[in-house]
């Protein structure tokens, strides 16, 4: 009876995932529309990273040098300016050998996968987040990172993803998207349902390290408030980011701070104490089916689909929208590239100088665009 059941439910399930798959009707592939969106982002500029790809996130040092970007055959650039343009910064291992290829994810445990970037602006030093390898130090000359961190409570770090740095409280904040999967399959990650994201805390003068958060759905983007009362991690699985206060009447309490209309990535505070936030991509009709169980996005795992197929369905249309949040999360502003002509898959977005610098982890450029 039981089997029957379930061998019922699947095939509800899978004959209209597979009918979207060979017809794909418009309307399930199409990102869907936010109201008061502005599509200007295809005005951006783009920056080539000199052949390599995946500049996910952007850092300048305190003398303003930069952006400094992690890419994804391992190495960490910085841009000169037009002149020389990117030059070589930092990596996070020495065994490097077979890392020539611009994109190779089975090559990244070892070439060591740069994620999040930030500066201490204090001391100039470079903290890196390496998917595979880690929590990285590296001093303003570059060269060879010092791991800090590299397992929590036993279990080694499968996907360090993003931190911010508290210079007055000498504390780091960072997050472990999986204690599951590793980056390349945060496909597999986000459509089983996968909640092993964990948010922490490293000390830097006791170099103790405390788990905040667990059970995080897909722990991305982390970014503290301007005066430091909390913490935002972005929770890309559910479209949401998670808010823990730091300071304050309710100090350890967490509560939801914005659901969002796709999924989240990089989240960066501007001057002003507002947070632009990425979106690797907005959540249409088939993107809400898929995760809205996960027997059928298990399913959907099982089903002979290359990652570029199966993350076209659940992206749709390529297209780029970022959204800047105020410290209330109500929305000021959303930017998009609607058809992708430009930008798409943006990462992260960092405001310097009157211009948007905004990362992806999929193209081979950043994107820059004057506000
Ligand atoms: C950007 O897209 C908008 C809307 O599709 C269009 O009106 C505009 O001409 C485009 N701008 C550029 C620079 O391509």
């Amino acid at each position: 009876m039981a089997s029957k059941f379930t061998a019922a439910a699947a095939f509800l399930v899978v004959f209209p995932i597979a009918l979207a798959i060979l017809y794909p009707p418009q309307g399930l592939s199409l990102p869907p529309t936010i109201p008061g969106s502005h599509d200007l982002l295809n005005s951006s500029q783009v920056l080539p990273v000199d052949g390599a790809m995946g500049p996910e996130s952007l850092a300048f040092d305190p003398n303003g040098g930069g952006p400094y970007t992690g890419v994804a055959d391992g190495r960490i650039l910085r841009w000169d300016g037009e002149g020389r343009g990117w030059v070589e910064f930092a990596v996070t291992t020495q065994h490097r050998k077979d890392c020539v290829r611009p994109f190779a994810p089975e090559l990244e445990h070892i070439c060591g996968r740069p994620l999040g970037l930030r500066f201490d602006k204090k001391t100039g030093d470079l903290y890196i987040a390496d998917a595979y390898l880690g929590f990285f130090v590296v001093g303003p000359a570059g060269g060879l990172a010092t791991p800090l961190i590299t397992e929590a409570e036993g279990h080694p770090f499968l996907f360090t993803n993003d931190m911010d740095v508290d210079e007055k409280e000498d504390v780091i904040y960072f997050s472990d998207t999986s204690t599951s999967f590793y980056r390349r399959q945060f496909l597999t990650s986000i459509l089983s349902g996968d909640k092993t994201g964990k948010l922490m805390k490293y000390d830097k003068s006791s170099k103790q390290l405390t788990v905040l958060l667990r059970d995080l759905a897909f722990a991305n983007g982390v970014a503290l408030s301007k005066d430091g009362s909390f913490v935002l991690v972005a929770e890309t699985a559910s479209c949401r980011i998670t808010r823990l206060w730091l300071q304050g009447p309710i100090a350890g309490k967490k509560d939801i701070f914005a659901d969002l209309p796709g999924f989240p990535d990089n989240i960066r505070r501007n001057q002003n104490g507002e947070f632009w936030v990425a979106l690797h991509a907005k959540r249409g009709t088939f993107a809400r089916l898929a995760l809205s169980n996960t027997i059928i996005g298990n399913m959907l795992l099982k089903l002979p689909l290359s990652f570029r197929q199966l993350h076209s369905l659940i992206v749709g249309r390529p297209h780029a929208t970022i959204l800047k949040l105020s410290e209330e999360a109500k929305v000021l502003d959303v930017l998009e590239d609607t058809e992708g002509k430009v930008l798409r898959f943006p990462s992260e977005v960092e405001e310097r100088d009157g211009k948007l610098w905004i990362g992806s982890v999929l193209m081979p450029f950043v994107g820059v665009y004057n506000i």
